[in-house]
């Protein structure tokens, strides 16, 4: 639904001020043209010495941060009109999100359903996965009371912060209409690109049935061993007509086409096998949270002066390499028409690799600036990103 930005904050600010339904606010992405203080901000509201605050959280990668509000209008407009892309507001009876587009549209999307509201202190929050969905026990996250192992708690909070993104995400491109509305006779396509052991492509899956989205998903990984017990588990599930697994190289995959890609911390360049996958087979929306840097890294012998004050420190240039490669992953979809952004998918304390590109597919011609500043980098630093050889078309011309 598109309303005028204005409306759309103020009702959402409405909402927010309800603090007897309020569950949750998140804040994230950036509008064009903006500055936003946090990469992303959690709302909830809770019960300190009697009176309902609104707790507000943000991360910045290595310790979260809180402040609690007495709600207040003023404060909460300015918040909200901040310059956050994507607002998402939860209350009791359901939720309203709100993408903020480049030319500054506001499009809603309302969504009816129940959630429960706990205003207790040190509420943990609320899970996305069923506790009790059996593929948790089935892919190892879980063990046979439903708990999730203590191993495997940095993968399951990676995966449900990934969804955590990827729903309203999805919901925005829908009503956007960049992508179909999802049916059984036309479901969602998902392919998961060096998927593993698929905690992320099965989660993916029974989420999204969860909350009423048809989905088909494919999972990619070179190992056949993968290949043979994600399948197997899908057959314990009984959900083969819907989830599957193949045992190929991204670059060579014989998957045709998804609607959705989605690579959680494939190796190296296989990120950028991903990617050029993605791009070439016409996906409309991209969650790719990179993995280790090896390509650029091995790339920089010299650095274009004055970056030798930082490359001559090795964890430095490590970390300039990791944004360096990022960056131009950012500026290739850019060129590819894509509209990107990049963002904190979990906390590092889960993972030390918690940066996450998300694009979605526009109709705007990209912007020459995003070819020229392209260029310029890789010429000053003499590096030829692996991605750029995987998309030569986008590069003619
Ligand atoms: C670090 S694991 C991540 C697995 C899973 N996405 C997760 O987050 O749990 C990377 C996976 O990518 C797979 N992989 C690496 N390079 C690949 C390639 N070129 N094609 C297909 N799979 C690849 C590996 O076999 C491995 O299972």
């Amino acid at each position: 639904m598109a309303l005028t930005l204005e409306v759309a904050l103020n009702d959402a600010c409405t909402q927010i001020l309800d603090t007897s339904t309020l569950v949750r606010v998140v804040l994230s992405g950036r509008r064009r043209n903006m500055q936003t203080e946090f990469e992303r901000i959690d709302i909830r509201p809770v019960e300190i010495r009697g009176a309902v605050h609104l707790q507000l959280s943000h991360n910045d990668g290595r310790a979260t941060t809180v402040k609690n509000l007495v709600p207040n209008r003023d404060e909460i407009i300015d918040l909200l009109s901040s310059g956050y892309a994507n607002i998402l507001v939860e209350h009791t009876q359901g939720s309203m999100s709100i993408r903020v587009s480049k030319n500054g549209d506001a499009h809603v999307y309302f969504e009816k359903k129940s959630l429960e509201q706990s205003l207790s202190h040190d509420k943990k929050k609320t899970r996305l996965l069923d506790p009790a969905d059996p593929f948790l026990l089935e892919v190892g996250i879980a063990d046979h009371k439903g708990a999730i192992k203590a191993s495997k708690q940095d993968k399951y909070m990676q995966v449900e912060e990934f969804l955590r993104l990827l729903a309203p995400t999805l919901n925005a491109a829908i009503e956007a209409g960049q992508i179909h509305k999802p049916t059984d006779a036309h479901p969602l396509s998902i392919v998961d690109l060096g998927c593993g052991h698929a905690y992320l492509t099965f989660a993916a899956h029974q989420y999204l049935r969860s909350i009423g989205i048809p989905v088909n998903v494919t999972g990619i990984d070179v190992r056949t061993a993968s290949r043979d017990r994600n399948n197997v588990i899908a057959q314990n599930l009984g959900i083969t007509s819907t989830i599957n697994f193949r045992a190929e190289e991204i670059a060579t995959t014989t998957a045709q086409h998804a609607d959705v890609a989605i690579a959680l911390h494939a190796c190296d360049t296989a990120t950028d096998d991903a990617i050029a996958w993605a791009v070439t087979s016409g996906a409309k929306l991209l969650l790719i949270a990179p993995c280790c840097h090896h390509d650029i890294q091995s790339q920089m012998d010299t650095s274009p002066e004055p970056w030798g004050a930082l490359t001559k420190f090795g964890l430095m240039k490590e970390r300039l390499g990791d944004l360096l490669t990022d960056s131009l992953r950012v500026q290739i979809l850019r060129i590819a028409g894509y509209r990107v952004e990049v963002i904190e998918f979990i906390g590092g304390e889960h993972t030390p690799r918690n940066l996450m590109i998300r694009a979605v597919k526009s109709d705007a011609s990209p912007e020459a600036i995003d070819k020229q500043r392209y260029r310029q980098i890789c010429t000053q630093w003499g590096i030829t990103p692996a991605l750029e050889s995987k998309l030569p078309a986008l590069f003619i011309g």
